[in-house]
């Protein structure tokens, strides 16, 4: 009923575009179905209004200016409204906008592989264009499948995962992910095989480390993941991982020593490993890739937000000759990798991402991120103190930890909507922060200010 007296005040505006943010609000609320959210919180609540990027600020409808302190979900880089990104996407786009990429090329996308390539971790040569990370990990999970299938191991039609897994959430992807975390079970009928194995966290990120039975702890999960692939290994096309950092588990960080137990084993058993590097990737854990910390290559690696500084849908998904070769064949062979997207390596979101990464030649950027990190752990190391926080942790320039009740030392049940008052009330104090569940988290662009880190920090305490 309600959404019926919507439609007839929308009527009522004759089909005129609004004006005002009040009628905006309410052509938002007749119509727009936002992601990842119970469309009902927004009737009393509505969608925060943005009008402008500066940097690492976001400014609202209402006049208030934010700090963007999850980076747009995890994409920002170098700020938002960077002149030499926004320029590179002009220029491109009054060149070239878009065009096909099958059976056609362009300078962007030639340019993109050229500049990133020799940047990856070893033997990742073939690139596959599309446009956001549920697509990069989709095309990994179809490749991985149909190379083992050509090279005569067809049986292997299931895939391994790590618990806590966040891959996206096209049916791929949500197949290999954690079913339970994101209320995605009811698609359990439609998913992939994805056999689970659990790994534990790195307490050495903890700003309070207690490492006493630390080898004992990493010891028995090498051998739990040597008996998962004994029990499971013949049957898996491939392994996907975030490595180092299961982001949307709640920040969960794990052991660079068991990524490199994960390489071994899908060494062992013929599984390739494909390495979500799409929100880690670029920077976001204080190397280019989090993968280089452990030393580790995978087989197949996708990447997506970060790519284009955060600024445009793109993705790409990296091979090995092998995996490659795989698919080399004469056209009657029907070997070929069909699979494709629309906007396939749109000529403008390849000039943000050689822009992007043109700034990482330039620019200090890593540098940059490396002294963020330690400042953000120093601050993050003031509120592990506060009594409302457990589990205080930092990789790069991510923090995290889990929001207590100080009076029960319990988690603050989900039906008492702590975490979205938490995020609706430090917009009031000049802070974007979007915990999920207990896990409160801060993942700022890179180019911010450390000063900036310091006072969202306080600020988080504050309202704590
Ligand atoms: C590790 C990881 N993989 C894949 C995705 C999916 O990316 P997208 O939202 O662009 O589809 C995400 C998104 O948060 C992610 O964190």
């Amino acid at each position: 009923m309600m959404e019926h007296g919507n439609r007839e005040s929308l009527k009522a505006m004759k089909q005129q575009i609004p004006s005002e943010w009040s009628e905006r609000q309410a052509v938002d609320r007749a119509h727009i179905w936002h992601p990842f959210t119970q469309m009902k919180l927004h009737e009393a609540d509505p969608p925060t209004a943005v009008v402008a990027g500066e940097g690492s600020d976001l400014l609202l409808a209402d006049g208030r200016r934010i700090l963007d302190g999850i980076s747009s979900w995890w994409t920002n880089l170098h700020g938002h409204g960077h002149p030499r990104l926004i320029g590179a996407i002009e220029r491109q786009g009054a060149k070239l906008d878009h065009v096909i990429f099958a059976g056609f090329t362009h300078q962007p996308a030639i340019d993109l592989v050229a500049r990133l390539q020799p940047r990856l971790p070893r033997g990742l040569t073939r690139c596959f264009f599309s446009d956001n990370g549920s697509t990069s990990v989709e095309v990994a999970l179809k490749m991985a499948f149909q190379a083992q299938a050509q090279k005569g191991q067809a049986q292997r039609t299931r895939f391994g995962a790590l618990h806590g897994g966040y891959h996206g959430d096209t049916l791929g992807a949500v197949g290999v992910g954690e079913l339970d975390n994101w209320l995605t079970g009811i698609f359990r009928p439609l998913l992939l095989h994805c056999e689970r194995l659990h790994v534990p966290e790195d307490p050495r990120r903890e700003i309070d480390a207690d490492l006493d039975s630390w080898e004992a702890t990493l010891e028995q999960a090498r051998q739990a993941m040597s008996t998962f692939f004994a029990v499971h290994g013949e049957g898996l096309a491939a392994f996907i991982a975030e490595p180092l950092l299961q982001g949307a588990a709640g920040m969960r960080m794990w052991p660079p020593e068991l990524l490199q137990e994960l390489r071994t084993q899908c060494d062992r058993h013929g599984v390739y490993l494909i390495l979500d590097e799409v929100m880690t990737g670029f920077g976001r854990t204080g190397t280019l890739f989090a993968c280089e910390q452990a030393g580790v290559a995978p087989d197949l690696m996708c990447l997506s937000k970060g790519l284009t500084g955060g600024i445009l849908p793109l993705a790409l998904t990296w091979a090995t000759e092998e995996i490659y070769g795989c698919f080399w064949a004469e056209p009657h062979e029907g070997k070929a990798f069909l699979h494709g997207h629309s906007f396939t390596a749109n000529p403008m979101a390849c000039a943000a991402a050689n822009a992007s990464l043109a700034l990482f030649d330039e620019e200090p950027v890593l540098a940059r991120a490396q002294v963020l990190g330690s400042v953000l752990r120093d601050a993050w190391a003031g509120l592990a103190r506060h009594p409302a926080i457990r589990h205080a942790r930092t990789l790069g320039t991510v923090a995290a930890a889990q929001i207590v009740d100080p009076r029960t030392g319990l988690a603050h049940p989900s039906a008492s909507g702590f975490a979205w008052k938490l995020h609706r009330r430090a917009l009031d104090e000049s802070l974007l922060i979007r915990p999920m569940g207990d896990c409160l988290y801060l993942l700022p662009p890179l180019s911010t200010d450390p000063a900036r880190i310091q006072e969202a920090v306080a600020t988080i305490g504050r309202l704590l």
